[in-house]
């Protein structure tokens, strides 16, 4: 009999729910996105996400049964992401995972957030045997991470300042993309030329492998600020195809030294800037020159996702991690 868990997720933008088997069969993986909402205001505005869970949680869970063809009676167990990310969002998907499992009398699998987007590899790609490093560059966090098995990381590199998600979405806004910002330069990068400007690519001392991108933003805002007041016009295609490849190649660089020095032969991929095509480009051409796997997720598994936590919640069913009814929203939850 295959092992059913309900998937939460309501960290920040999306409420979702899935159902998944197995850890690696997706039965059902509603999203419902409120980035419509939200882009007026050009980023997420925290009580409006807390209240547009509240009015989705129930909708998006019992969609994941109906698509799934289960009940409730079914599930093996209810994973929840409870941190890091918005508290008042947070708390939505907690509550209601506690509510469900205190009422059903299951297992109630705290699950965090990065973990989740870890483990859409193992959904993927499931072939794929710990351990591997992984790329986790979403809004949030840019870590690169050894994997010993899909529920013990080793955090092998962090930025110092802003995510790589952080960066494109703050780019976009003053180049006046919109958001959320990364697939926007993602797009435009296509139409422009990633050598027209160097922008600069910053190294760490002493051997660190940890990442800084407030440096490549600051350089690119002193370059649009300074072709404003020279009155030059600007290539905004060629501005944002520079700013990503710049960011890419921190990015692709310091997680190949990391394979290298953790004599690891397997890359994976995770979290929201994991969608971007030349990201995906880059490394695939250097995972081929290094002969490394490269594998990463569909975009809809990349971005915030219910099955991610499942596939998680999967991991932590086997091994009995569970949580009591005590269970709390965590917002600065450590990796
Ligand atoms: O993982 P995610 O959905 O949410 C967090 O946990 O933060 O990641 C969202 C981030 C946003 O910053 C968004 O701009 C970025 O992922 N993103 C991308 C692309 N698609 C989403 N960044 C670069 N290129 C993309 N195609
Ligand atoms: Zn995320």
């Amino acid at each position: 009999m295959s092992t059913l868990i309900l998937g939460i997720e309501s960290s920040c933008d999306e409420t979702s729910a899935a159902i998944v088997a197995d850890g690696n069969r997706v039965l059902s993986n509603v999203i419902n996105s409120q980035i419509d909402l939200h882009k007026i205001y050009g980023g997420v505005v925290p009580e409006i996400a807390s209240r547009k869970h509240i009015e989705n949680i129930s909708y998006v869970v019992d969609e994941a049964l109906k698509q799934a063809q289960i009940n409730f009676n079914d599930l093996s167990a209810i994973a929840v992401t409870y941190g890091p990310g918005l508290v008042g969002a947070l708390l939505v998907g907690v509550s209601y995972a506690k509510a469900l499992a205190y009422a059903l009398d299951k297992p109630l699998i705290p699950i965090h957030h990065i973990r989740g987007h870890i483990t859409a590899n193992a959904i993927a790609n499931p072939d794929i045997r710990p351990p591997f490093i992984c790329l986790v560059a979403s809004g949030g966090h840019s870590h690169i991470v050894r994997i010993d098995d899909y529920t013990h990381f080793k955090v092998l590199a962090r930025t110092r300042d802003d995510a790589a998600g952080e960066a494109f979405d703050k780019i976009a806004r003053v180049l006046g993309l919109g958001y959320p910002g990364g697939p926007k330069i993602d797009n435009l990068a296509k139409e422009g030329t990633k050598d027209a400007i160097n922008f600069p690519r910053v190294q760490m001392a002493e051997g660190s492998l940890d990442f800084s991108f407030s440096g490549v933003k600051t350089a690119v805002i002193n370059y649009l600020h300074k072709a404003e007041q020279a009155h030059q016009t600007i290539n905004k295609a060629d501005v944002a195809a520079s700013f990503q490849d710049a960011v890419c190649e921190a990015l692709c660089t310091h997680t190949l030294e990391a394979a290298r020095r953790e004599n690891l032969s397997t890359i994976t991929l995770a979290g929201g800037v994991a969608c971007n095509s030349r990201l995906r480009e880059m490394m695939d051409g250097l995972c081929k020159n290094n002969s490394l796997r490269l594998c990463y997720p569909p975009p809809i598994l990349c971005t915030d996702n219910g099955a991610m936590i499942a596939a998680a919640g999967y991991f932590s069913f086997l091994n009995k991690d569970f949580a009591g009814l005590d269970l709390n929203a965590v917002p600065n939850l450590p990796l």
